[in-house]
Order: C-alpha cells, then sequence, then structure tokens
C-alpha cells in the first residue's frame, strides 16, 4: 500500500535552513515523504527528496505572465502536483474549472496530482459537507484521469488550515469514505488514494493515523520543523492498510 507524509511548505522556507532541516529529518522507509517547496526550489530539493510543486498554471504555454507550467515543473524533477489547494481558491480566485484544466495538464506531463478538496465551516454547520466534496470531485472530471497512474485526493477542510483545529480521526473517516463514493462514481478508472490535511501535528497524528482511514497527510506549519514533520512521518508509517 502507499503511504504519504507530504510537506506543504506555502511561501515559507524552514526557519533553521534548508541543510539543517534535511539533516534534522527522519524519512521511514514505510512512508512517502514528499516535500513541496516554493517554485525557485524545486530543483534544489528534488536532488535531496521526492517534491511537489504547490500549483501549476491551467495553460500549457504562451503569454502568461507569472505562471509556471506542468512540463515546466516536471523538467525541474518534481513528481506530484498540488492542484486546487484553498489558498489558491480562495485567496487567488481559482475555480473548479481551471482546476480541471490544471489536473488534464499536471496528468499530460506525467505529474501525480494532488487535487484538494475540503468545505469551509458554513457548509459544514449546513450539513452539507459531504455534497459540497462530491460536486469539487465532479466537477474536477477530465478524460485524462483514465490514463493517471495515480492521483491523490486531499480533505483539507478550510476551517482547519492554518487555524489548530484540526478535524478528528473520526470526521475524516466518514469524510474519506464519501470521497472514496464520489470518486468511484464520477472517476471511475482513476487509481486514487486519500489524504487528509489541515492543522495536523506530532499531538494529532496518532488519532488520525488511527481512525483517520487515510492513505497519509498534507502538511502545512508542522511540516516546517524538522522534528515535527519527522514525528508525522513516523505516524504515516505506522498507517494499516485502508
Ligand atoms: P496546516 O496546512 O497544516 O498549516 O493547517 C495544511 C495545508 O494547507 O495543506
Amino acid at each position: 500500500m502507499r503511504r504519504y507524509a507530504i510537506a506543504n511548505w506555502k511561501m515559507n522556507l524552514p526557519p533553521a535552513g534548508v541543510d539543517a532541516y534535511f539533516e534534522r529529518l527522519r524519512a521511514p522507509r514505510e512512508a512517502s515523504v514528499v516535500i513541496a517547496p516554493p517554485f525557485p526550489y524545486l530543483k534544489e530539493i528534488a536532488a535531496r527528496a521526492t517534491v511537489a510543486a504547490q500549483n501549476c498554471a491551467d495553460q500549457p504555454s504562451g503569454a502568461f505572465t507569472g505562471e509556471v507550467s506542468a512540463a515546466m515543473i516536471r523538467d525541474c524533477g518534481a513528481k506530484f502536483a498540488i492542484i486546487g489547494h484553498s489558498e489558491r481558491r480562495n485567496i487567488f480566485g481559482e475555480n473548479d474549472a481551471m482546476i480541471a484544466r490544471k489536473l488534464a495538464l499536471a496528468i499530460d506531463a506525467a505529474l501525480t496530482p494532488v487535487l484538494c478538496v475540503g468545505e469551509n465551516q458554513n457548509v459544514r454547520d449546513d450539513g452539507q459537507a459531504a455534497a459540497f466534496v462530491a460536486t469539487q470531485i465532479k466537477l474536477t472530471a477530465v478524460p485524462q484521469l483514465e490514463r493517471a497512474s495515480e492521483i491523490l485526493i486531499a480533505y483539507e477542510p478550510v476551517w482547519a488550515i492554518g487555524t489548530g483545529r484540526n478535524a478528528t480521526g473520526a470526521m475524516v473517516a466518514e469524510m474519506a469514505g464519501h470521497i472514496r463514493d464520489a470518486s468511484s462514481r464520477f472517476w471511475p478508472a482513476a487509481d486514487v488514494s486519500i489524504l487528509y490535511g489541515g492543522s495536523v501535528t506530532p499531538e494529532n497524528v496518532g488519532d488520525l493515523c488511527e481512525n483517520g482511514r487515510v492513505d497519509g497527510y498534507l502538511v502545512g506549519g508542522a511540516s516546517l520543523d524538522p522534528f515535527k514533520f519527522s514525528a508525522i512521518c513516523e505516524g504515516v508509517a505506522g498507517l494499516a492498510e485502508t
């Protein structure tokens, strides 16, 4: 089985510096440890670890100042691309149509996409979280999914990202079930692994691993500290078959 621990550094570098980070990071053999640094560091980090881009353009090439294509990302040595992170959706106005184009281009460039989905607090309070996430999956169904060797879907509830309020293992397990149903309905040919992200820490990774029924974690804040991220990787290494 696959087990993932993905570090999303966002627009940060580890405070201790990159060299110290990798000296201190302990990546167990049982976990696929992936680092998503800001774009300019992809090549440098790819020489030391498996890397993911945090985003890719929704066009293959052309006059799109400031954008980086999926093929360029692949050229820099990345194996994965995070697509549709809620910060991209909410701060930079990405919609599901753009995210579907990014997904298609990432697959065309032989990147494994990490598609982020998740509801905000209002949607959860209204009891619509499962339907909302299913719609996000439906709207990103592209023909390329049939050719992808693997797709990761990261359940990242907006209310849990960077807030210190993580979803519990039980909540994650429930949503992982809905995501499995929706992806087998709307993306029947795709080989899907499911991750959780949102305030994952060494303190809550035990409950998440024991009860969450997912294949790994996408970690923001805690991933900048090599000791904390190592502890999370250790939890991921012990994940049981989902
Ligand atoms: P967080 O971020 O761990 O800081 O909540 C997760 C993410 O945005 O992927």
